[in-house]
This record gives structure tokens, sequence and C-alpha cells, in this order.
């Protein structure tokens, strides 16, 4: 039975989307970098009960990341400057893997970074020879090293060699995950489409930074730190907007989400799903709790079919 037709018929709404080939049974992933490797939710989060999780940023080769301190808490947000630590592709495969495939009706996607072409081309080489994976999530937002420390993601010839390159070594469905710090989303989304991506994800989180004014001391280690959380939740919503509009492949939107209401504006706006991250850190619960609300949200609003709303907002 797909899980379409277990949504229909017994009272429930169907809250099953898909997008790249992929059908999850709710539009609730738990995004890459918040969520570890899976494994460390599982007594915490019913793993089953979401639509999906992105597992920690993967490279080729073991990362261990920025010095701390890494992380701070701002207005409505918070600062990361964790550096993409990880255990490796291949250390994934071997110590994480098996034990996520023993786990029934879950939904596993590898969140993917280099800071070459060729460290993208084989570490997706690498996760092609596992079991397990729904789709690769393609993380453009790290500075390219070969071309002096730009962003793939910020410039467009870069983010479509990228892409191009990923199409043609990927065995999985190509999610491909935009920065926010760009000027043209709506370019960036559509070089991404045309390069070959089977979806989008948006948004990675904004550079940004905060000072200690005592101590006249940058708050994180690596000055420079990626913004995420509530506090950017109306400009991710309206790049999600400008990115739907401007590509035929699906959008998963990202940024700021807390509540069920939340996921419902991104989808409104044009996502087809969506990824929760820094709510996370707030309350480890807050995937499955915003999946048990998204269902009462559609039950009280009459939401047969909750994938019926992508793209629904009205402007009169
Ligand atoms: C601590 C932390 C680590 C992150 N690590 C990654 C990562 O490894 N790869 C990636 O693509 N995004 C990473 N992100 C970005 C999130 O997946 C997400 O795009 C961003 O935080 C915006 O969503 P949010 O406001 O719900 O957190 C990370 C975010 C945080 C807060």
């Amino acid at each position: 039975m797909t899980a379409s037709a277990a949504g229909q018929g017994n009272g429930h709404p169907d809250l099953s989307v898909s997008f790249a080939d992929v059908q999850i049974k709710n539009p609730v992933i738990a995004a890459s970098g918040t969520f570890g490797y899976g494994v460390e939710f599982e007594d915490v989060v019913h793993l089953n009960k979401l639509g999906g999780f992105v597992v920690k940023g993967l490279s080729r080769e073991p990362m261990i990341g920025n010095p701390p301190p890494r992380l701070w808490e701002t207005a409505a947000g918070m600062l990361n400057a964790i550096g993409l630590q990880n255990i490796g592709a291949q250390a994934f495969l071997e110590e994480k893997m098996p034990h996520l495939r023993q786990m029934k009706d879950i939904v596993v996607f590898a969140n993917v970074f280099g800071y070459t072409r060729e460290d993208y081309e084989q570490t997706i080489e690498i996760l092609n020879e596992g079991e397990g994976i729904a789709a690769y999530e393609l993380n453009v937002s790290c500075p390219n090293t070969a071309s002096g420390g730009l962003q793939f993601g910020s410039d467009p010839r870069s983010l479509d060699e990228i892409v191009t390159t990923a199409k043609r070594v990927a065995r999985r469905p190509l999610i491909v995950k935009l920065s926010p710090n760009v000027t043209s989303i709506a370019q960036m989304a559509y070089v991404a489409q045309e390069a070959g991506a089977d979806a989008l994800s948006l948004v990675n989180t904004f550079v940004a930074m905060a000072i200690d004014a005592e101590t006249r001391k940058p708050r994180i280690a690596n000055v420079t730190a990626g913004l995420s959380g509530p506090a950017i939740k109306p400009i991710a919503l309206r790049m999600v907007y400008d990115a739907a509009h401007a590509v035929r492949i699906p959008v998963i939107g990202m940024g700021g989400i807390s509540t069920a209401v939340d996921v419902i504006e991104f989808m409104l706006a044009g996502a087809t799903a969506v990824q929760i991250g820094t709510a996370s850190y707030w309350d480890p619960c807050a995937t499955e709790k915003i999946v048990d609300e998204l269902q009462d949200w559609c039950i009280e609003h009459g939401i047969t079919r909750i994938a019926e709303l992508t793209g629904g907002m009205q402007l009169e």
C-alpha cells in the first residue's frame, strides 16, 4: 500500500508528499547538521513518524570541524560555525548505515559537501556503494578552495559545474541545497535545475556574526558563522517563494520553521516538503511534535490531502 493510500478513507488527512522519485509519509524532514546521523535521536523521536531525516554533511575524509566556541544563541536564532565536522562518507556507511537499515519505515537522505569538484565526485561515488539512502542532498555552501574560497553556491558558473558533476556520478536522486547568500535566489535555482537537479532545498544559513562588547572578541572563534532559526524565517519564506516560481522541479523549504503553521506557510509559498533544523536544538522532539500538530491542523481546516497546499498562496 502506498503512503498516499494509507492516508485515505480512515478519517485521517493524507500527509504524504513526493519529490524526485521519493515518496514520504509527511512533509516533515529533519535538517542536516541538526539531527546527527539520526541514530542519536532514536531514543527521543520515533524516526518512522517523520517524513525523513538528512544526516550530517558527509565529506570524502573525516573532518574535525572548527575550534570552539562554535555556537551562539541570538535573538530568535542561533549562530553556528561547526565547520562541517563529520566521520567521513566511508565510516558513515560502515558505522551508521547498518543500524539505520535495521529500522523499519524510515527515510534517510545523505547530505554531501566538498571543497573541490573532485571532493563531491568521490564522496558521491563512495555513497553510491551503500544501501538504504533515498537521495543525496548537495550542500553547495562551502568555499571552493580550488577557486580561492568563493562559495560554489554563490557563483552560477561554479554551481552549474558542481551540479553537473554530481548528477553525472549520482546513482540516486539529487537534491541541491541552495545558499541564501546570493543576490538572486531565482537565478541560482534555475541554474541548478538546468544542470540536472531533481529537486532543490533551501535555505542554508545566512552568513552573520556576533561580538562580545565587554571583551571586544567575536562570540564565535571562526568570527563569522551561519544564522538559523526563527530570526531567518520571513527571508527564507520569500526565497522559497522566489525559487519555486523560477523552476519546474520540487522545492523543499526551510529556515526557522518551529510550528505546523510555519510548515503550512512554506507549502503555500511553493514548498513540496520542509526541513526543520534549529527547532531541534530548543526541543529535541520538535520534528515529531510538528508532524502531530500538522495532522491536527489539517483536520481542523478540512484538508484531506496536504500536497494540495503547495503553491496555494492566494493573492486576492
Ligand atoms: C548546528 C548546525 C549545523 C548544520 N550543519 C549543516 C550541514 O552539515 N549541512 C547542511 O547542508 N546544512 C547544515 N546546517 C543548515 C541547516 O540544515 C538548515 O539549512 C538551516 O539551519 C536553516 O534551517 P533552521 O532555521 O530550521 O535551522 C546546519 C545548521 C546548524 C544550526
